[in-house]
């Protein structure tokens, strides 16, 4: 899949507000490093996230955008060509937080290994639901996602 900066995909997965080390005991799926939303950055159902906060992470690697009790956190994992790929993070399994695949280009559950496309289709299971996809864009220096399809 190619597409632009202004093509950003944003895949969503739900996670519970706790704290890293808490994530991965409780829920046992992949740890990443974390973003917490600001009053300045979540106005209504528009988070704004600057775009070298996602960048710094690398390529292949998933920044987790804590979101509070309004809306399901979200997975950030920045492309090399710019673009930002974006989903809820919460496996609709049984909860774990999944992670980006670089070898195999999409998202994979640590803990029964369901997958799911850059689109957030599952394709193997036992997941049978989608991740959540919110749409969003780059705007100048920022990522904008319309979290109003992923309220808590
Ligand atoms: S929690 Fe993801 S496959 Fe079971």
């Amino acid at each position: 899949m190619s597409t632009s900066r202004r093509d950003v995909l944003v895949f969503g997965a739900s996670a519970f507000a706790l704290g890293a080390s808490g994530c991965a005991i409780l829920r046992g799926g992949a740890v990443h490093p974390q973003w917490k939303a600001s009053q300045a950055s979540l106005v209504g159902d528009t988070l704004t996230v600057p775009l070298a906060d996602v960048v710094a992470v690398g390529p292949g690697k998933v920044l987790e955008v804590r979101l509070g009790p309004s809306h399901k956190d979200l997975l950030l994992s920045p492309r090399a060509d710019g673009g930002v790929n974006v989903v809820t993070g919460a496996c609709p399994h049984n909860g774990c937080i999944v992670d980006f695949d670089p070898v195999k280009n999409d998202w994979a559950c640590p803990c029964h290994e369901s997958r799911f496309t850059l689109e957030g289709k599952v394709t193997g299971g036992p997941a049978k639901k989608n991740l959540k996809v919110p749409a969003s864009r780059v705007e100048g220096d920022a990522l904008v996602v319309d979290l109003s399809s992923v309220r808590a």
